[in-house]
């Protein structure tokens, strides 16, 4: 190989495939990311200083994210998702916004909170799930008597990597947005107990477990963003997917063996998935449930899913 000639071309800004026919062209995906465990009890401690020590005046979103190191400092939880907690004292307004990447709220501790999404009144009992597409106007309120808090993910690391972001702000004057009506969203809402019933009558999968899939129209509810919650009453079989996942804790205590590593989680504890990572779960006692954000939507919309069952 003439080293020379590649000096030469480099210098042109033309780069030898032969030189470099690896790193273009990767044979399996690698993801840059360990898989990580965050626990609710570590998290807790930070929720409440964040409520007690920042005004939600002062701030868009009173939401403390969970960002795995391996991006370099950028805000990511695992490749193309992020995940976070959202924390509103008894008559928080979070402002009105909108914005070209999907997201979700699933509600740990939330009920008296509400949110408003394009005019429709959402309500944030526990494990009801909101979801707010891409553009939807989308304002949050704590209505209740005490401290809510929720669990957020976003896709905002994909759509930066498309570039593709806008944002728009809405304005904290505007009180008509509040002003909706009693009238609940099933566009954009779905409450928890429908969703546990229908899990608790779901098909046991090649997995093991019972999955329930949140569907709009029989596919994935948002074109982005693909969301699931699965009871597990038995380990496992081992997974993995061209796709990402964070998974949080709804019920239940157990085990996840997810690469190299093993988590111990108990309740409200999030954990990721990264891709093309084999994964198992177990529970500890008879059962437990995890809420599984994943950006499966993608890569099927690409015709890039792969999963394989061990
Ligand atoms: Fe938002």
């Amino acid at each position: 190989m003439s080293a020379s000639l590649v000096a030469a071309l480099e210098r042109s800004n033309i780069h030898p495939l032969w030189d470099r026919y690896k790193r273009i062209t990767p044979v399996a995906p690698q993801a840059k990311d360990a898989p990580m465990h965050w626990r609710w009890r570590d998290i807790e401690p930070f929720a409440e200083r964040a409520a007690k020590e920042v005004a939600i005046e002062d701030v868009e979103r009173r939401a403390l994210i969970l960002a795995n190191p391996a991006f370099g400092g950028d805000t990511v939880t695992t490749q193309n998702l992020i995940g976070a907690f959202t924390v509103l004292e008894p008559g928080d307004k979070a402002v009105p916004h909108r914005h070209t990447a999907a997201a979700i709220r699933f509600s740990t501790r939330a009920d008296g909170a509400v949110t408003i999404v394009n005019g429709r009144r959402c309500e944030m009992k526990e494990g009801d799930l909101v979801l707010t597409p891409p553009m939807c106007w989308h304002g949050h309120i704590n209505q209740g008597e005490r401290r809510t808090v929720w669990f957020d993910a976003a896709n905002m690391p994909a759509i930066c990597a498309l570039d593709a972001s806008f944002f728009e702000p809405g304005t904290r004057q505007d009180e008509r947005f509040w002003e909706v009506g009693t009238e609940g969203s099933s566009e954009y809402r779905f409450p928890g107990d429908a969703a546990r019933r229908q899990l608790a009558v779901a098909e046991r999968g090649k997995d093991g477990a019972r999955t329930f899939r949140y569907t709009r129209n029989g596919a994935a509810v948002m074109p982005t963003l693909d969301l699931y919650l699965k009871h597990i009453d038995e380990r496992t079989r081992a997974t993995r997917t061209t796709w990402n996942a964070i998974c949080l804790v709804v019920s239940g205590d157990g085990r996840s063996t997810i690469g190299d590593q093993r988590f111990e989680w108990s309740r409200h504890d999030v954990f990721t998935i990264p891709h093309w990572t084999w994964a198992a779960h177990e529970p500890r006692g008879a059962s437990a449930e995890l809420f599984i954000v994943t950006d499966r939507a993608i890569y099927e919309r690409l015709d890039l899913l792969r999963e394989e069952i061990q």
